[in-house]
């Protein structure tokens, strides 16, 4: 059998694989370029960016879990002065687009930094965060409710010409409810899940172990949420998904993409293995081969049985 197609399409954004990197666990892209070709993967999500520099939460920040790992990280991120001046011009020199995370304490925060980022070039998407967990103004508290998720998406829609991707929180009753909302807004994307709101308690001094007290979920012990999460959201909006939680092999990639993803991301599994994109994306592509699957799109949503 000839090479089958790997590539999709994101709202806009071509990816010539659907293997991308979650926000937050693969820096700003350099960091890794010593372990893979930062150049073979189908795109690049790089670390939560917002207006002014942050310098995050209270350590600790980080606790292993059964199969996971917490975090309270707290978007810590230079700014996006900083990274337009240090780093977009390292995007340019990529060959893979780069799609940048942005948050925000406000709506006009996420404007600002969206309209800074498509003005700079070099960027190919922007992935709107609403769902971190950690942060007291913004993020999830945005991302909990439909009408002001919807009110973050047009005004980055309205700041910046370039596709739009939204990430949805976990931490919901529906999350297809603010999947609907994001998408009347006007999103070219949705990606989902962001980590699941947890804590852990040291027994010895009797006190929450994270600086912040509680923190966000990530690794294989989300994945069958992440996996539910983004079957029902295939099935309520006609958009483009990039699926993420817990996914380490390519087996788990596969899972989201019958699911109805059309991308994957993969998070924590660069902590343990920072050539994880790199054996899902050659994975990938063994499982069609050897299914005799001519396009990685015709297994988007299969699970569904339409
Ligand atoms: C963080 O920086 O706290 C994590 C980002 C996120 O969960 O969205």
């Amino acid at each position: 059998m000839n090479k089958p197609n790997l590539a999709v399409n994101i709202g806009g954004v071509d990816m010539q694989n659907p293997v991308t990197t979650a926000s937050g666990t693969f820096g700003f892209g350099p960091e890794y370029s010593r372990y893979i070709d930062i150049n073979e993967l189908g795109a690049v999500v790089v670390k939560g960016t917002t207006l002014h520099p942050r310098e995050g939460n209270a350590t600790p920040r980080i606790v292993e879990t059964p199969s996971g790992i917490l975090n309270s990280i707290g978007l810590q991120n230079p700014g996006v002065d900083y990274v337009i001046e240090h780093y977009v011009p390292y995007f340019k020199t990529l060959r893979v687009p780069v799609i940048v995370n942005i948050s925000g304490d406000t709506v006009e925060d996420y404007a600002k930094v969206a309209e800074k980022l498509d003005a700079a070039g070099g960027i190919a998407g922007l992935e709107v965060n609403i769902s971190c967990p950690n942060v007291k103004k913004g993020g999830m508290a945005f991302g909990s409710d439909p009408a002001m998720a919807a009110e973050v998406t047009a005004a980055v829609k309205s700041a910046a010409k370039l596709p739009v991707v939204v990430k949805l929180s976990p931490n919901v009753t529906d999350i297809t409810a603010v999947a609907e909302a994001v998408a009347e807004a006007g999103a070219d994307g949705l990606s989902l899940i962001n980590t699941l709101l947890g804590m852990a308690i040291d027994i010895n001094s009797r006190r929450p172990i994270l600086g912040s007290v509680m923190g966000g979920l990530s690794g294989p012990a989300v994945k069958p949420v992440a996996v539910r999460a983004v079957w029902q959201v295939y099935k309520a909006v006609q958009l483009p998904i990039i699926g993420m939680g817990g996914i380490s092999t390519a087996e788990d990639a596969l899972e989201f993409i019958l699911a109805g993803a059309s991308a994957v991301a993969v998070g924590t599994a660069n902590f343990v293995n920072p050539r994880a994109t790199m054996d899902i994306i050659a994975g990938i592509e063994r499982y069609l081969i050897d299914n005799g699957v001519k396009d990685v799109n015709e297994l988007v949503g299969a699970a569904h049985g339409n």
